[in-house]
């Protein structure tokens, strides 16, 4: 099972954005809606984890374009993901896209600890001092995108399958590049989204739970130049909140 270290039958996720969701603004108040809309469209009484999808909101009654958005309020919002998690409808509670400042915010006034942080991460985007802070909590990291496949629209950025760190280390195990994306990631404490429609890359990709990348093999992957694929580039306006893609995750970019 690759959400190994979380009993996580369903893994929900709250549009904290705008997609996928009746109501644009996602503030404290909206966090209870979220949850029951969720819950009835997939006729289920609870669910396993409940993640804030991203530390943003839009304003009140605004179309929740770029100009419009904020930081989301932690104390705040995290206080309706703790009634949530009180009420047992939500049997685990966690977040998305946190920083570090902002799970040390979170984490700092939480009564119920987020069990989750669900970040970008795969050997291009290691997020190595995030990890370090969660595992030093008791947050699991679990990483979208572990194959590094989704990034911003017309990114240039290299890619995790092409990386030559990465291919010589599968040549050497003779596995493939993802399978050896993907192990990295299980050998660093985290658990791995990966996504395939296609079914001979589902095997594959659950091809990785009986061989490990030997000690020296895993030292190599500190040596990969680090790049983020999603920047989230769409929260930026000069007339918003966020100028920059930095505002957005507090420079850990
Ligand atoms: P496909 O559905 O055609 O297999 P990520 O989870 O990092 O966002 O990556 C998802 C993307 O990676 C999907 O486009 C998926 O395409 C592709 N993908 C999934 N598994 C593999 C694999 N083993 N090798 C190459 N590409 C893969």
């Amino acid at each position: 099972m690759l959400l190994s270290r979380l009993d996580i039958g369903i893994l929900i996720v709250l549009q904290h954005t705008t997609t996928r969701r009746r109501s644009g603004n996602q503030a404290p108040e909206d966090v209870l809606e979220g949850l029951e809309t969720t819950l009835e469209d997939l006729q289920l009484d609870y669910l396993d984890l409940f993640l804030i999808h991203a530390p943003l909101r839009s304003k009140k009654g605004a179309t929740p374009t770029p100009e419009n958005f904020l930081p989301i309020d932690i104390p705040a919002t995290w206080g309706a993901m703790e009634k949530l998690y009180n009420s047992g409808k939500a049997r685990a509670i966690g977040v998305s896209n946190f920083s570090c400042k902002k799970m040390e915010d979170l984490l700092a006034i939480a009564r119920v600890p987020p069990a989750v942080n669900q970040v970008e991460s795969h050997p291009i985007w290691q997020q190595i001092k995030l990890r370090e802070l969660c595992q030093s909590k008791g947050v699991h990291l679990s990483a979208y995108s572990p194959l590094g496949k989704a990034r911003s629209p017309g990114s240039e950025r290299p890619t995790v399958l092409s990386n030559p760190i990465v291919i010589s280390v599968a040549e050497k195990l003779q596995r493939t590049p993802a399978q050896v994306a993907l192990r990295w990631g299980l050998q660093m404490g985290q658990s791995i989204i990966p996504k395939s429609t296609n079914e001979a890359r589902i095997k594959e990709n659950l091809n990785i739970f009986d061989w490990s990348i030997p000690e020296d093999l895993m030292a190599k992957f500190s040596e990969i130049q680090q790049v983020k694929m999603l920047r989230a580039e769409f929260v930026v306006h000069p007339q918003g909140i966020f100028k920059t893609v930095e505002d957005f995750w507090d420079g850990e970019i």
